[in-house]
């Protein structure tokens, strides 16, 4: 698969396309020496979680069983840490623990260690698909009920882990979980997120500044299946779906610009491909292709969607392609093509909010810290 993959990335590297994909070609090759982009077909993806599904429920349920006793309570504004008798988090004292910020630089210093180590997976890195499911663990957030988001973790467990709209985070999930084996301390709510923090660090986005604090729940706790967003509706759904979060149009374009990252997989979502020539490094090309190229249906089987007619090596969801049929967020989208620092800090600042949706801290905003990314 290494061979086919080195001859996609070498086509994507050369095609020569929009004065968008030329300029910003060397700028993005160049910031992405870690992950070289390496494709692997989604036939290499991990075999559907459906399988899995009682396994990680009953799994999960033991887990929260045996994990009951060893709760520690700390003082009130201390993270409370599971099973902190095997726990190398400095300040562990009579069974009780409060992992300091070294303490979360060690684990994500072992996720970028492993996002390096693993190339061998899709584009060359986990790092889209681990902040994929960062964003899915928090998208379920519901304002008016309060339920959902990033605490609790609750797609470890069936129905939430087997939702359609979750199809292939169990590869995120897997890829953590040895990080969770090696600091047992950290809960899976926030391992997810520091995660998708990392991740989006060592792909070149911005700093994202990651608050401590979530707790896993059990699995009376999944949501029910439809809060994330249908790729193949128009903007009317989008809003439904983000406004419900808590977000406004200038949040909803912002948040869309992770599409820069990743790929969608038939075997997942039945869509097929990456919205960008540089799936594994965050730039705002997904705003400027999405103005620049022009964008036709695909004709093939599958679910509709856009290709780009200059290389038909792109997609776009019908989603996608809302923001710039849309007259409120068409404007966000241009500015955010002109300036890719402007999508930085909006991105930025709208990934804290969408990662913290219905946490209950008991710790303040002043509590954030960025974690030092890799070399
Ligand atoms: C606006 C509504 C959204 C829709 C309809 C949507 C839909 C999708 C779909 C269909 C896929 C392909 C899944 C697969 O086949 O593997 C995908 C992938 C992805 N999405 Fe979204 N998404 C949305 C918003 C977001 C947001 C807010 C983020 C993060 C902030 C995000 C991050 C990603 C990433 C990184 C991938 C690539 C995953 C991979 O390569 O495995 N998406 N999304």
């Amino acid at each position: 698969m290494a061979s086919a993959g080195r001859t996609f990335t070498r086509a994507l590297r050369s095609t020569p396309t929009t004065s968008a994909i030329k300029t910003a070609a060397p700028r993005r090759f160049a910031q992405a020496p870690k992950f070289q982009a390496r494709r692997g077909y989604s036939s290499e993806a991990p075999k559907p979680s459906s399988g899995g599904g009682n396994g990680l429920l009953y799994g999960g349920i033991a887990a929260v069983l045996l994990g009951g006793g060893a709760y520690y309570t700390l003082g009130s504004k201390s993270t409370p840490v599971q099973d902190a008798k095997t726990s190398s988090a400095a300040g562990s004292k009579s069974g009780v623990i409060t992992p300091t910020k070294e303490d979360y630089q060690k684990v994500y210093d072992a996720v970028a260690k492993k996002l390096v180590d693993e190339d061998d997976y899709d584009d060359g890195s986990y790092g889209p698909v681990l902040l994929r499911l960062g964003w899915h663990a928090s998208g379920t957030y519901d304002l008016e009920t309060g339920t959902g988001g990033s605490n609790g973790a609750t797609m470890r467990f069936a129905p939430e882990g087997d939702h359609g709209a979750n199809a292939g985070l169990k590869a995120a999930r897997d890829f953590l979980e040895p990080i969770k084996e090696q600091f047992p301390w950290i809960t899976y709510s926030d391992l997810w997120i520091l995660s998708a923090c990392a991740a989006i660090q060592e792909m070149g986005g911005p700093d994202v500044p990651f608050r401590p604090g979530r707790q896993d729940k059990d699995a009376a706790f999944c949501t029910p299946d439809g809060r994330l967003p249908d790729g193949a509706q128009g903007q009317d759904h989008l809003r439904g779906i983000f406004y419900r979060m808590g977000f406004n149009d200038q949040e909803i374009v912002a948040l869309s610009g992770a599409h820069a990252l990743g790929r969608c997989h038939t075997d997942r979502s039945g869509f097929d491909g990456p919205w960008s020539f540089s799936p594994t490094t965050l730039t705002n090309d997904y705003y400027k292709l999405l103005l620049e190229e022009k964008w036709s249906w695909r004709k093939w089987q599958g679910p509709k969607q856009f290709q780009d007619v200059s290389t038909k090596s792109l997609m776009m969801l019908p989603t996608d392609m809302s923001l710039i049929q849309d007259k409120s967020f068409k404007p966000v989208v241009e500015k955010y093509a002109k300036s890719q620092e402007e999508f930085f800090d909006d991105f930025s600042k709208v990934l804290v909010k969408l990662f913290e949706l219905g946490v209950p801290f008991t710790s303040g905003e002043d509590a954030r810290f960025v974690l030092k990314r890799s070399d």
